[in-house]
């Protein structure tokens, strides 16, 4: 393991403009660097690159992060290997450290998996080429399926024979734990036996991205028969089913290089595909789509053609998984089968370029795909056509990205003959709907009670206020990580009744303010970062894009990435205003940070009272309302009321001075 002390050198040597310099061709703009962005199609450059903040952001597709991010996408480097990368570029020795012995011993026992499952697939791999039974049933089930010999080893198929313990003797024999058999679902245990749990099965084994076996498939040779078709491994410290997909470890280079990958059902599937030339081809095997497996993919490229039966299982499964993978921000196409055909079965009764021509003819956008498989009988039902036009819109609003929306809400106004106008208000209802929902997922607990609806729009012309979400916080923080040093001048009086000057910088300033009155931040992440800084602040090393921009939670790195790269600044009101440009604000930071701290309490008033209101509502509506309850709730409200209008006075001054 590299130790801190190393991975410190790493980070503070390397230099985000030379790092992404190996691979983008950046030109100097204004204070950062500007180049066409890797990571998506553009022709007019997005990607920024700030050398001070040591950070990358495409402003295009969102993606975003510092030196060893950008190195873990655009290589596809693991962590460590992106540390090790740079440690040799910069020509820093590495230090590694001896991990604890708990660290060690939940190494050891993955290895051992691995191990135990690499020894399994040479086992099963063997059975089937050298022994008679392995032969006479396995190889030439194969066969008989298609697959040709070095399909067959290119997979590393196996078999293992029908015999009781036949691989677990073998194993014990070679010195493999029992636990770990049994682990590994290799065997099973029966009254104190130990048995075969695949035998009389075809193997497929399941690697992961370096080509390690994590686990199997293992398919019985005759389908008339009520057993299981496929018996897979479970779960196990080394295979989780929902990060993994089938045949990853052959197609990650024909995906990057080919920019696009095709999406299938099964293990067959895959290998058919692969042996008629489509190398570019992954399978689910069986569970449904997970966005750990989207996540998984998008390492490789952001185009997915999802191959799907046309029976209605197959077309549901479909479905959902446009859905999830639009959500994730890929792109999605749908090739569909003929009736009773799957990729495997349409790959070996067709030659090659057939299969090759087939795939490219029949790939659909999302859109055509539903309408073509809806329009039919919906051509002349008004009420069915509108209900196929809101799914729609339902599935183009998962799109993150906006520029991507539109395109498809043009082509869904073509071929549904509907206005765009009208497509995109029901879309941003629907992103309304799901922002608010997820909105409630997060608040915090002592606000659930009280909905958005709740609160009264007092002070609704106001910039920054009318704006709901969480935007104020997310300013406030933005405030906090770009400019926490930089002083503002106060006039105080001071002992002698004199006006005085002082100067307090941004960070202390802010996190005085908002826990001096006890204010919590809705979203979670922007809490996080605050409670980072109110902890850290005072330290000598402290350096807030350091921590947050290295920040071991994916989600906080993200939001302060984003924040960093001032892709967030306030409401376009505030801009008109006052014609400031971020370039210049923090010349002019003072009124920005008041703006923002009265912005937000304001927020925050805004809750207490609607929640006030509603307690009063509650209380006078009892049957013996308490005269006293009821009389501190309305004290409670006229207090609350006032410090209200105190705040928006205050914001107001700050906003039209
Ligand atoms: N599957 C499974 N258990 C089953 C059936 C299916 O785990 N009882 C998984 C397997 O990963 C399989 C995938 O679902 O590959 C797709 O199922 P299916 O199309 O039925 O299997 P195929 O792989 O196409 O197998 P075959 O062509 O041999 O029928
Ligand atoms: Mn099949």
């Amino acid at each position: 393991m590299i130790t801190p002390g190393t991975i410190e050198k790493i980070m503070d040597a390397a230099r985000i403009d030379e790092v992404v310099g190996d691979f983008v061709n950046l030109k100097k703009r204004g204070v950062s660097l500007i180049g066409l962005c890797p990571f998506h199609n553009e022709k007019t450059p997005s990607f920024n690159v700030s050398v001070a903040k040591g950070i990358f952001k495409c402003f295009g597709c969102g993606k975003g992060g510092n030196a060893v991010s950008f190195l873990m996408e655009h290589e596809h480097y693991t962590y460590p290997e992106a540390l090790r990368y740079l440690a040799s570029k910069y020509n820093i020795e590495i230090e590694e450290e001896k991990p604890s012995p708990e660290q060690q011993q939940a190494m050891d026992e993955k290895e051992s998996l691995f191990n135990l499952s690499a020894f399994a697939q040479k086992y099963f791999e063997n059975q089937l080429h050298e022994t008679g039974e392995g032969k006479a049933t396995g190889l030439s089930y194969f066969k008989e399926r298609g697959f040709t010999l070095e399909t067959i080893r290119k997979f590393g198929l196996g078999y293992c024979r029908d015999q009781w313990d036949d691989f677990a003797q073998t194993a014990l024999k070679q010195g493999y734990k029992k636990e770990h058999l049994v682990r590994a679902s290799l065997c099973k245990m029966k009254d104190q036996m130990l048995y075969d749990t695949f035998r009389g099965r075809v193997i497929f084994p399941i690697h992961n991205l370096s080509g390690r076996v994590l686990g199997f498939g293992a398919r019985i040779l005759s389908d008339k028969t009520n057993k299981p078709k496929y018996i897979n491994s479970a779960e196990s410290d080394i295979y989780h089913k929902s990060k993994v997909l089938y045949g990853i470890y052959f197609a990650r280079s024909p995906m990057a290089s080919l920019d696009n990958c095709y999406l299938v059902e099964g293990y067959t599937d895959v290998i058919s595909l692969y042996q008629a030339g489509i190398q570019n081809v992954i399978a689910t095997s069986g569970t449904a789509l997970s966005t750990e497996q989207i996540k998984l993919i998008r390492r490789y490229t952001s185009n997915v053609t999802l191959l799907f039966d046309s029976d209605p299982a197959g077309i549901k499964a479909a479905f959902r998984s446009i859905d999830l993978i639009l959500e994730e921000g890929l792109n999605v196409r749908i090739v569909l089968f003929p009736d009773g055909e799957d990729p495997d079965s349409y790959a070996r009764k067709n030659r090659p370029a057939v299969v090759k021509e087939f795939l490219e003819k029949q790939t659909k956008d999302f859109i055509s795909f539903k309408t073509e498989l809806l329009l039919g009988e919906v051509r002349d039902d008004p009420i069915k056509k509108a209900q196929l036009i809101k799914e729609i819109a339902q599935t183009i609003a998962l799109i993150p990205e906006p520029v991507t929306r539109s395109i498809y809400v043009q082509k869904c106004s073509d071929m549904m003959e509907v206005e765009e106008k009208l497509l995109h208000a029901t879309i941003n209802t629907f992103r309304r709907q799901k922002s608010r929902k997820e909105r409630e997922k997060t608040a915090r607990t002592d606000h659930s009670a009280i909905q958005e609806a709740d609160i009264q729009p007092a002070v609704h012309d106001r910039p920054g206020v009318t704006e709901s979400n969480d935007s104020q916080e997310k300013e406030l923080i933005r405030l906090l990580l770009n400019y926490p040093a930089k002083e503002m001048l106060f006039e105080i009086e001071n002992e002698d009744q004199r006006p005085e000057q002082v100067k307090i910088n941004v960070a202390a300033f802010i996190l005085q303010d908002i826990q001096s009155d006890n204010l919590v931040f809705d979203n979670p992440l922007c809490q996080a970062i605050f409670d980072v800084f109110a902890e850290q602040w005072e330290t000598d090393s402290f350096s807030a894009q350091k921590v947050f921009t290295e920040h071991e939670d994916e989600a906080i790195r993200q939001l302060a990435i984003d924040l960093l790269s001032n892709q967030y600044v306030l409401s376009k009101n505030w801009e008109k205003r006052h014609r400031i440009y971020t370039r210049e604000e923090q010349e002019d930071i003072k009124p920005r940070v008041l703006h923002a701290v009265y912005a937000f309490k304001l927020k925050k008033l805004e809750r207490m009272l609607a929640d006030n209101q509603q307690q009063i509502r509650e209380a006078s509506s009892e049957e013996n309302p308490s005269e006293t309850a009821l009389g501190e709730l309305i004290k409670t409200n006229r207090d609350l009321l006032s410090r209200r209008s105190l705040f928006a006075a205050e914001l107001n001054r700050v906003v039209t001075r």
